[in-house]
């Protein structure tokens, strides 16, 4: 398969594995943007797309009036409304978003843009149900930098170019967002992943597709030879990940 070709994860197939992410790190960087994105008042109604599990909507829940998630996904969101079971869970497509006009004060999007279809769809959906003075904040990697170690990108070697073509860099994103009618956008460094785990003690039984979606779009062949450098390099092996994550922030006046 060429490099660029869509390659789609299917978060149905993984859903059950998906919070193992959230035992490996922390992501506090994460967190604290979010909570000062929402402020100290209380909003009127928040929107999640791309929720996944919903880990993002138990930290928001209790922060405004009403608080949705949605997603593409139906496993992920039977976990979502789990997780989460004051916010309102809604199944649809970032590109067409079920909502009036002006109806939420804050949406936030984490590290789902890069699965979009048409991102610019989403901005210009984001902007019509955003109410003035709302604000859209999307966090996500951006590999144009080049400043990122990551033993998936050293195993799996063809998963480097399959990021590089999936995530844009964040000054396309910020123009893209003002194009759409947003005021103004600004990027910042909002967390950094640095682990080093033992390949025996992060995977006691095999690394899985389902820990990342950069491995579930590999195809078999890709997977195994990648597993096969693994094996070469032995259980002791330390996996190391220097991971920055990049937030945007688009503001409406
Ligand atoms: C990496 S997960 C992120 C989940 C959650 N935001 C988090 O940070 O844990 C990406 C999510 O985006 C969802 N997704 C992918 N394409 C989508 C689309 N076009 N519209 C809505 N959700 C989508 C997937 O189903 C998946 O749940």
């Amino acid at each position: 398969m060429a490099v660029g070709d869509s390659r789609v994860t299917n978060y149905d197939t993984i859903a059950d594995k998906y919070d193992r992410r959230y035992t490996l790190h922390r992501y506090d960087g994460i967190r604290d943007t979010i909570l000062s994105f929402l402020g100290s008042a209380e909003r009127s109604a928040i929107l999640e797309v791309g929720c996944g599990t919903g880990h993002w909507l138990q930290v928001m829940s209790g922060r405004a009036r009403i608080v949705a998630g949605m997603d593409v996904s139906a496993n992920m969101l039977s976990r979502a409304r789990e997780a989460a079971p004051l916010a309102s869970i809604v199944r649809a497509r970032a590109e067409q978003l079920p909502w009036r006009a002006a109806a939420f004060d804050r949406i936030v999007c984490v590290n789902a843009l890069h699965h979009f279809t048409d991102r610019e769809g989403f901005f210009a959906e984001a902007r019509r149900i955003l109410e003035s003075g709302g604000g859209l904040l999307t966090i996500g990697l951006d590999p144009h930098t080049e400043r990122d170690e990551w033993w998936v990108y050293d195993f799996f070697p063809e998963t480097r170019a399959i990021d590089r073509a999936r995530f844009v860099p964040v000054r396309i994103i910020r123009g893209e967002i003002t194009k759409a009618g947003f005021a103004w956008a600004e990027s910042f460094e909002t967390d950094r992943l640095e682990t080093q785990f033992s390949l025996r003690d992060a995977f006691p039984n095999g690394v899985e597709r389902a820990f990342t979606s950069q491995l579930t779009v590999l195809t078999d062949a890709e997977f195994g030879a990648g597993l096969a450098r693994m094996r070469d390099a032995g259980d002791d092996v330390r996996l190391t990940a220097d991971l920055r994550l990049y937030a945007t922030l688009g503001w409406l006046s």
